[in-house]
């Protein structure tokens, strides 16, 4: 497995796989990895000839600096692991690498309206900043294809709407979320949690799933009193909800009569830290 930690190296890797004709994956993450990020990455490894995960903590798209600054980074355990999984190569570059410029400079890449919504909402400039990293990493690394995981439904569809909008040669593929025993979605942010905090943290997605349940039974319950209900429900669970949504899948625009295909969200803080999640319903 090659480990590149600049783009020169990187764009000389590029080069000899496009002479050997082969297709080329990549899954961005920051690092950290868990088996939520294995898991794409083995979804990765049938989807093309040639395996690259990049690792690179973004500090454009942190809108805390003491979050930036506590992200677990731990390349060497990461190197390890992705290597047993018969990645090609790592891309790890220091931010100068990336923002040679400095990061305040940069030209940006703005997804307009789902930019704004929920987490942008509660997270000023952070959807600009992945966008702006991801729209990088797809020039520099030029994947046929790229997997990104439902666990970050928002994300998702906001890298499906760049990569439209912006007419980038590269197939967009989703990846379930991948969970523990009780239903914890897995994250590097769970390393936050105290042992009392992590025996409360399955609530979250409970209280999706019990959401999912109550929209699905007719007549439906009004969204707008399930979105409250789930506020409360996550309120006497010991979270700080900052907002549960019901939304279209498509856009994430509030739900109009007769959409069907819909998507919960949900995302509290916990102590130190933040948790997201969301469930996909089909209404009949
Ligand atoms: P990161 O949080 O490291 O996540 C990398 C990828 O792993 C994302 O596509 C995310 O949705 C996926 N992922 C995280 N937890 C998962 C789980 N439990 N099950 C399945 N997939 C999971 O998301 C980012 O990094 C960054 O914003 C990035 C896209 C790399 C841009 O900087």
């Amino acid at each position: 497995m090659q480990i590149l930690h600049d783009v020169p190296q990187l764009r000389r890797a590029r080069a000899a796989w496009r002479q050997d004709h082969a297709r080329v994956a990549l899954v961005p993450t920051m690092g950290n990895l868990h088996d939520g990020h294995l898991a794409l990455v083995r979804q990765a490894r049938g989807l093309a000839d040639r395996l690259v995960v990049s690792i690179f903590v973004n500090p454009l798209q942190f809108d805390r600096p003491e979050d930036l600054a506590a992200y677990p980074r731990t390349l060497e355990e990461d190197c390890r692991r992705l290597e047993a999984e018969g990645v090609d190569a790592v891309f790890a570059p220091a931010d100068a690498q990336v923002y040679p410029r400095g990061r305040e400079n940069i030209t940006r890449v703005e997804v307009p309206v789902i930019s704004e919504l929920l987490e942008g909402a509660h997270r000023s400039g952070h959807f600009t900043g992945v966008a702006t990293v991801v729209c990088k990493l797809f020039h520099l690394v030029e994947p046929d294809v790229a997997v990104f995981g439902e666990k970050d439904f928002q994300q998702l569809l906001l890298i499906r709407r760049m990569v439209a909008d912006l007419d980038l040669p590269v197939r967009v593929e989703a990846g379930a979320t991948v969970r523990e025993a009780d239903g914890l979605a897995l994250s590097s942010r769970n390393a936050y949690l105290t042992p009392e905090e992590r025996a409360r943290a399955p609530a979250l997605y409970r209280v999706l799933r019990e959401l999912a349940g109550r929209l699905r039974a007719a007549p439906g319950p009004d969204p707008a009193a399930l979105e409250q209900e789930g506020m409360k429900a996550l309120e006497i669970s010991g979270l700080r909800p900052d907002y549960v949504a019901v939304r279209r899948r498509e856009d994430l625009l509030p739900p109009q009569e007769g959409d069907r295909h819909l998507v919960l969200l949900g995302a509290a803080w916990l102590g130190r830290a933040r948790l997201i999640d969301n469930l996909s319903v089909d209404l009949p």
